[in-house]
């Protein structure tokens, strides 16, 4: 197969466009942001000509995703250059039944390894299966007006979710269960892992502090329109930030868009 044609594999392509359009918003300047999607053999096997004999250490217990197949971004990757060369920035892993391992069925040329967030990744693919069976997909990102708020807003959950519901008429019918925020953390870290995916019990959005946003969801578009709608509200958020707001939504119109959606906010919040 020749590098061109890697491109032809569907899940591949489908990731690719993903990854020029997060780059085409902003988001993903250099090497940030990383994404990873859970598939299924006939999204890869089929196109897998000589099997590498690479098998990376994990530093967490990866063990209920025992045998199921992670396609995910390379480390130090530039995310404009995805698409251009997906051999080298993308890859697919085999979790290993010890839970400590995985084998690398395809990609990663060029002595690639998946991104420094993988723990925080696998750790949220975990919690999040939990809550729903269908789930794929964990995004991470930084989105510029998301993390400007970090900086200008106050970090309780309920304040900044309610903030961007508020800004945005249609934010409280794409995550009615509301935004995750944890403080400031070392990036790239098993204890970052772990915080963000206990989070993820709840949310299936979690900013971290002057840094980024993880996004989940069952498909990548659910991923990235859920990331844009954050982003599109924390846009008109800051926007608006610095004048004196003389209108706004009230609770009571929020209750209604739900109720007229039949979408349950998360309870206490309104
Ligand atoms: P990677 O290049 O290792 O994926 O890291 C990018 C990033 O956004 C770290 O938080
Ligand atoms: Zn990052």
């Amino acid at each position: 197969m020749n590098s061109n044609s890697f491109s032809d594999i569907p899940i591949i392509a489908e990731l690719c466009r993903i990854t020029d359009n997060m780059y085409r918003m902003g988001w993903d300047e250099r090497n940030g942001g990383n994404i990873s999607i859970l598939i299924d053999e006939d999204d890869i096997m089929p196109y897998v000509r000589e099997k590498t004999e690479r098998t990376i250490e994990l530093s967490f217990d990866a063990s209920p995703l025992s045998g199921r197949l992670l396609l995910v971004t390379a480390t130090g990757h530039y995310f404009r250059n995805v698409s251009l060369t997906p051999e080298n920035s993308l890859g697919v892993l085999r979790f290993l039944p010890d839970g400590r391992h995985a084998e690398i069925i395809w990609g990663f040329e060029g002595d690639g390894r998946p991104t420094s967030e993988l723990s925080s990744h696998v750790m949220t693919h975990i919690v999040r299966l939990k809550q729903d069976g269908d789930h794929r997909v964990v995004m991470h990102a930084h989105p510029t007006n998301l993390v400007a708020m970090t900086f200008v807003h106050n970090l309780s959950e309920k304040d900044f979710t309610r903030t961007l519901w508020k800004r945005h008429t249609e934010c409280i019918m794409v995550f009615p269960d509301g935004i995750g925020v944890l403080p400031w953390m070392l990036f790239g870290s098993d204890t970052i892992g772990l915080a963000t995916a206990e989070k993820m019990k709840q949310f299936r959005l979690v900013v971290w502090a002057y840094h980024g946003i993880f996004g989940t969801g069952n498909s990548l578009d659910e991923a990235f329109g859920l990331l844009e709608c954050a982003e599109k509200a924390a846009d008109i958020y800051m926007k608006t930030a610095s004048f004196t707001v003389i209108n706004e939504m009230t609770d009571e119109q929020l209750k209604s868009i739900a109720a007229h959606l039949g979408v349950k906010p998360h309870q206490g919040w309104l």
